[in-house]
């Protein structure tokens, strides 16, 4: 596939094809801020042994960047900008998801032993998080009226 390919991109999300070298000694999967995730880089952090049935997330971010890729395993992540919601399986270790600021998020399905990674534009910051449903939408209604 075409490096960066966009399968989709209504301006809060895009799933991007990473550079993957492979050969009979294995694979190597590059991250990169220029083709890639094109934030500034502040923090990485990953969630691991996620039991089955658990959702995570549950939360939008006011000025956050992410690109999520699921170094191992699969997960489901399921989007809402406030005006259309979608579900996206990530299951291959080179198509990574970009998702931006105020959208809502639902991570869930965790296979065993997944592995969900995280690049982000920020240090953490509870008061960039959007935890309550009902809050968030009120705040994109009062975004897109402008
Ligand atoms: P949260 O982002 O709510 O988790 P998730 O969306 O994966 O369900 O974070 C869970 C807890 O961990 C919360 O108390 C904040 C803390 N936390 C940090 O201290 N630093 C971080 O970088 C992250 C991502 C979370």
């Amino acid at each position: 596939m075409e490096k960066n390919k966009m399968s989709k991109n209504k301006n809060y999300y895009e799933l991007l094809e990473l550079n993957k070298i492979k050969n009979e000694n294995g694979n190597i999967t590059i991250i990169e801020k220029s083709t890639d995730f094109k934030f500034n880089l502040n923090r990485v952090y990953f969630l691991s042994n996620v039991p089955s049935g658990i959702t995570r997330g549950g939360h939008a971010h006011k000025k956050l960047h992410q690109l999520i890729i699921p170094i191992n395993g699969s997960f489901d992540i399921k989007l809402d900008n406030g005006k259309e919601k979608k579900s996206i399986n990530l299951n291959n270790e080179s198509v990574g998801l970009r998702i931006y600021p105020m959208t809502w998020r639902e991570i869930s399905n965790f296979s065993p032993g997944s592995i969900c990674l995280v690049l982000a534009s920020e240090e953490y910051d509870e008061n960039d998080y959007i935890r309550k449903y009902d809050e968030f939408l009120e705040l994109i209604n009062n975004v897109n009226e402008f």
